[in-house]
């Protein structure tokens, strides 16, 4: 192997690494998309589910993706170069760079949602008039989608310029804790609400008459959505940690934090809400909740908390996506980090203004094809390329590199190394990556392809 470049950054210390790939992993996959995704798939029964995907399958990824990191310590492409000179699993670093722009592009038009409504929640726009045509109006404004976009652009680049203990630790360091106490007054004040007891029941009592195979397939592209899996952003963050960190215990850790803060993110939309939402979708927080933010006491303060929220869980999660092109720039091209995260940015923006108008205010980009006979939008598309078959793609490529090249013996090494008990969990996690996981990934890839429909 090449010697590792000494201009690489590493973590200043478990703590931060854990916030840092926490911060990855809660996002609007957390907050966003798991409660509408429970919504629409019948409540408890599929909570169940998701919390099994995530512990069974979402773990084994979790860790490998870490190891393949902390082994190599390299970005993704570097990576499969170090640990398979010569061959064609360096497309699998490609492709994770490729899906991490495309995942980025239209994310960071719903981040900028997050800071529109932040905004309008300050300035008080939010407390009164419809929801549903307040959101279609502010979606349906091209001037606002782009500036909020790029505002958001902007202020991830601003932290990934400023690198990975300077900048991503940092932040994370500071927005981590502040998420979780915004969260923990956010779900105190949605059990106080009039519809706190429906909505628990909904959330929290299973109903397994609801549960069809469809059921597990949303269960387990949520869990690898929410993780970060797929694309090389954990192997990223990993290939930043020291040698002498456990790859086994840090990456439990961001499992664990991710599961949590979901079921916190259930916990507080659900009793806000009052019972199984009336509609589901991507408008659930932005139009339902408004409407409950509305009629309760204290309402714009709760707003501003909640999208203050949303904004900070999409801003770590974006810095990471961003991370994953900028550090591939910089490993593989020899562009010095500012320049490879600017023009990372730049183009990014730019790739994501189509989402950006696909929302009402560009006709046939809000009608540029269908997915699973619905029309949908240029967003609805990159999401269904590049947030579910890509990702579903790289997942599965990642587990095959493993059994046919990397070795399952190898990553258990490289796992366990500095947390010996991870020994007593080689079988089970050698049964996962081998067998559970890529049988898993096969069947959704196959759902995705067969039916058409999208994952949301
Ligand atoms: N996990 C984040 C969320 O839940 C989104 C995200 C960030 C992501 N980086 C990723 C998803 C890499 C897939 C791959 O919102």
């Amino acid at each position: 192997m090449d010697p590792v470049p000494s201009a690489r950054g590493q973590w200043g210390s478990r703590l931060g690494f854990v916030l840092a790939a926490a911060g990855s992993a809660v996002g609007l996959g957390n907050i966003w998309r798991f409660p509408y995704i429970t919504g629409e798939n019948g409540g408890g029964a599929f909570v169940l589910i998701y919390v099994a995907c995530t512990a069974l399958l979402g773990l084994a990824v979790m860790w490998t993706e870490l190891a393949i990191g902390r082994a190599t310590q390299r970005s993704p492409v570097s990576a499969f170069k170090a640990l398979a000179p010569g061959s064609a699993w360096k497309l699998v670093g490609y492709l994770g760079i490729v899906t991490g722009a495309g995942i980025l592009s239209y994310y960071g038009v719903v981040a900028g949602w997050t800071v529109g409504y932040l905004v309008h929640g300050i300035t008080g726009e939010l407390a009164s008039g419809d929801p549903g045509e307040l959101f279609g109006g502010f979606v349906g404004n091209w001037q606002l989608q782009v500036t909020f976009l790029a505002v958001f652009m902007g202020i991830t680049m601003a932290v990934v310029i400023g690198g990975v203990r300077a900048g991503i630790e940092r932040i994370t360091r500071i927005l981590m804790p502040a998420l979780l106490l915004m969260l923990v007054g956010l779900i105190a004040n949605g059990l106080m609400q009039p519809g706190a007891a429906a909505g628990l029941a909904f959330f929290l009592r299973p109903d397994f008459s609801q549960v069809t195979g469809m059921t597990f397939v949303h269960a387990l592209g949520q869990a690898f959505f929410s993780l970060s899996l797929g694309m090389g952003a954990m192997l990223t963050y990993g290939s930043y940690l020291p040698r002498k960190e456990s790859v086994a215990t840090c990456g439990a850790w961001v499992v664990v934090c991710d599961m949590a803060i979901a079921l916190m993110a259930g916990l507080m939309i659900f009793p806000m809400l009052g019972g199984k939402p009336e509609t589901g979708g991507p408008g659930l927080v932005f139009v339902v909740l408004t409407q409950q933010f509305q009629a309760m006491p204290g309402g714009q303060i709760v707003a501003v908390l909640f999208f203050a929220l949303l904004a900070v869980a999409a801003l770590t999660s974006t810095v990471s996506l961003l991370e994953v092109v900028t550090s591939s720039l910089v490993d593989e091209w020899r562009l010095r980090r500012g320049a490879a995260a600017a023009g990372a940015a730049l183009v990014i923006t730019i790739l994501g203004v189509p989402s950006a108008l696909s929302l009402g205010s560009v006709g046939w980009l809000s009608e540029i094809g269908t997915i699973g006979g619905e029309p949908a939008g240029f967003l609805d598309l990159m999401n269904f390329v590049f947030g579910n078959l890509a990702l579903a793609v790289g997942a599965l490529l990642l587990c095959l590199f493993v059994a046919l090249r990397w070795t399952a013996a190898a990553a258990v090494a490289e796992i366990s190394d500095g947390a010996p008990w991870f020994r007593r969990l080689e079988r089970p996690f050698k049964v996962a990556i081998l067998a559970l996981c890529p049988l898993a990934v096969i069947a959704l890839l196959l759902y995705l392809v067969l039916t058409g429909r999208s994952l949301g």
